[in-house]
Order: structure tokens, then sequence, then C-alpha cells
């Protein structure tokens, strides 16, 4: 019986180890194709953190390296003993290869590489990796690794998610171009929002259905808090789990398609809004909007909506201003709940959260994103 798990918990145990499915990666990069089918033309690409022998992104992008017009594909993946598997045989692929070491199968990254035809057959594909081990451990943060980043154009991973902030940084810092999965939640981080607002980064083309299904090691199913895979395709699913991006997709220019404010509110679907309206916040000045669906496209002020919405954000349509709760909500000016109201919050504490009053009480919305429909902007439609 399947169960659903989320990112947080993953993190919290400092659990690692997922491994992303093929189609999900090939979904994934044929929509950047269809928007541009030169992404990944004579560009480097450097998998991190991956585990070459197994990673589905190693396959994926080795074998579709001619069709990609890739220039050099690397991948690197992280030694076991880092990893603190228990486990741990090492592969036919590496103990039959003569570079095989014993001492070094442990504690040394490996690096994977593709850039020509090494066997002769006319194609570069999967047969043609060459491979040695690293120096060090293959941490993302190694200077051979930090080197390697340099060197390539565009980063594709899915990182471990107990480091998620520092390796966003890490590309950042470098100015590259990535593609990697995420947690949702990861965009109210605060090294994470900024670069939404400033549409340095956004949310990939997606999941199917927004599902997304690892594997796991084989010893690891059983050490995993019991009932969140699913015992036949022996898969985890994360049911917040996003590919997170800088660069060009389709679906990020398609606007959401939207009702005025008064058939919002006289044929919308959610019940509590068509009773109570559209609120205003009592220290911001903006409403909220509890559902995407709900967005007026007719209302020019400021609006806080889910953040599940930055699913559906298209620069054209929205611009984002900021982050309506803690650290981020005091930096675009959030008033702090005066104190008789927090007297009736019970442990609430946080100074910068937006709040409203419902039926004489106040209350603080689930995290919101404050958004401004885009001046001039002919990409709404109303319906
Ligand atoms: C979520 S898994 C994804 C693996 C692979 N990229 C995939 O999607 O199939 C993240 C991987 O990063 C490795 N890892 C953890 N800490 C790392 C570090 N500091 N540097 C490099 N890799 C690390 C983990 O051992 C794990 O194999």
């Amino acid at each position: 019986m399947a169960n659903n798990t989320n990112l947080g918990a993953a993190k919290a145990a400092k659990n690692d180890e997922f491994y992303t499915q093929y189609q999900d990666i090939q979904k994934e990069v044929n929509a950047y194709l269809e928007y541009n089918p030169d992404t990944f033309r004579d560009k480097t690409v450097l998998l991190p953190c991956d585990d070459p022998e197994w990673s589905n992104f190693t396959r994926f992008f080795a074998q579709n390296f001619e069709r990609l017009g890739l220039k050099r594909l690397i991948s690197t993946s992280y030694a076991v003993e880092s990893k603190k598997y228990k486990n741990y045989q090492p592969t036919l692929f590496e103990t039959e290869s003569p570079r095989y070491d014993e001492d070094k199968t442990r504690i040394k990254g490996k690096i994977f590489e593709l850039t020509r035809d090494t066997n002769g057959n006319g194609r570069i594909d999967l047969d043609d990796l060459e491979w040695h081990y690293l120096d060090g451990d293959g941490d993302f943060r190694s200077k051979e690794v930090c080197a390697l980043r340099d060197e390539a154009d565009i980063i594709v991973t899915n990182p471990p998610f107990s480091l998620f902030r520092e390796f966003v940084a890490w590309i950042v810092e470098a100015g590259k171009q990535f593609l990697v999965i995420g947690s949702q939640g990861a965009a109210g981080y605060k090294e994470i929002f900024p670069l939404i607002k400033e549409n340095r980064l956004w949310y990939g083309n997606g999941f199917s259905a927004g599902n997304a299904y690892f594997g796991l090691p084989n010893q690891q199913i059983r050490e995993y808090a019991s009932g969140v895979y699913d015992e036949l395709t022996g898969l985890v699913k994360f049911r917040n789990c996003c590919w997170l991006t800088n660069m060009e997709h389709g679906r990020r220019h398609e606007p959401l398609r939207l009702m005025t404010m008064k058939d919002n509110l006289r044929y919308g679907k959610h019940k509590d809004l068509m009773e109570m309206g559209y609120l205003k916040y009592e220290n911001y000045d903006a409403i909220d909007v509890p559902y995407t669906d709900a967005i007026p496209d007719d209302y020019d002020g400021v609006m806080g909506v889910p953040v599940t919405f930055l699913d559906k954000y298209c620069p054209e349509q929205f611009d984002i201003i900021g982050f309506g709760s803690g650290y981020l909500g005091q930096s675009i000016g959030i008033r702090g709940i005066p104190h008789e109201h927090k007297q009736k919050m019970k442990g609430h504490s946080a100074a910068g959260d937006l709040y409203m009053m419902v039926n004489g009480e106040p209350k603080v919305p689930y995290a919101r994103i404050l958004i401004r429909k885009r001046q001039c902007s002919s990409a709404t439609e109303s319906d």
C-alpha cells in the first residue's frame, strides 16, 4: 500500500538517498527542449551528487548526448564512507574495471566523463563513459568538484535534501544555469525567496500530476520509517517535490485563466470565499486570496496568495512583491500583530506575520506570496 511522505521528514532524518526516475528526468528535460531545442547544444553539463553507476541522470544524459548536442557530460559521486553506507558492495562495473582499487572504493568519490566515441561504434553514448576515482570524497563543496562546477554551463541533479540551501548557493555564486529537484517549501527559505522574487530562480515544468516517486537503496527500505514507500514498486512518494531552475520553459509563460472579483464571488467554487468575500489584512495593504484559482484578474492592488501559486506563476502576468510571513514579511514592512490580538493567538510570536480579522477574531493565514498584476499586461483572460 502506497503512502505519502514529505521532504521535510527526510531532511530531518538526514536521509539523502533517493534516486530520481528516468521518465521524470526525460519529461522535465523535454519541456526545455520544446521551448528551445538548443537549450543544451554545445554545453558542458555537470551532474554532481550523483551515483553514476545507478543514476538515471547519468543514463539519460549519456543516452541523449547526441540528440541534446552536448559538448561534454560530467557526473560525480559521493564516497560511500562519507554517506555512511553500512552494507556497501562495489558494483561489477567497478570491480571488473582495471581501475578498481580496493582501498579507494569506499573513501573516494568517482567522476564519469563523456566527450567522444571511445569504442569506435560511430555513436557517443553510455558505453563511451570514462571514469576514475576523484582525489577526495566527491563532496560538492570540495575544491575539485568546485573546479568542475566552474567548467560547466548547466548543473542538473537531485541534491541532498539536507544540504539544499547550501547547494543552491553553491550554484548561484558561480552564476550557472541549473535544473534541480527541491521541496516546494524551499520558496519560503530566506536564501531562496529573494532569488524567486528577482526572477533568478523559478519552478520547472514539474512532476506528473505533482507526484514525485523516488527509488531507495536496498538496505534503506528497512531502515526508513515503515509505511512511506510502496512495497510493490519499491518507490517512495513525495507530495511536495518540484523542479527548480533558471532555464526557460513554455509553461512558465502561460498565464493563468482567471475571473473578475465579482464573478469569483458569484460563480466561484469556494464557498467560504463566496460567503466572506476577499478579506483585507489588518497590517498590510493587500487582500487575502486563499486559492490560486480565485485570484481576481481585475484587482490592481497587492494580493496574498498561497505558496502553491508559484507553480502557476507567469512573469508576464504578475509581479512578486514579497513573502507574507516571518523574516521576509518584516523586510517588506509588515507591522507586527498588536499585543491585544497576539494574546488571543496563543503562542504566536512571528512579529512580521500578516493577519486579518475573521468574525471578530485575528487570524494569520498560511504562508502567502504577495503579488500584484503586471501593469499594462494583456496576459490575463476573464471568462
Ligand atoms: C537525493 S540523492 C540523489 C541522487 C541522484 N542524483 C539521483 O537523483 O538519483 C542525493 C545524493 O547526494 C549525496 N550527497 C550527500 N551529501 C553530499 C555532499 N556533501 N556532496 C556530494 N554529494 C552528497 C547523497 O549521498 C545522495 O546520493
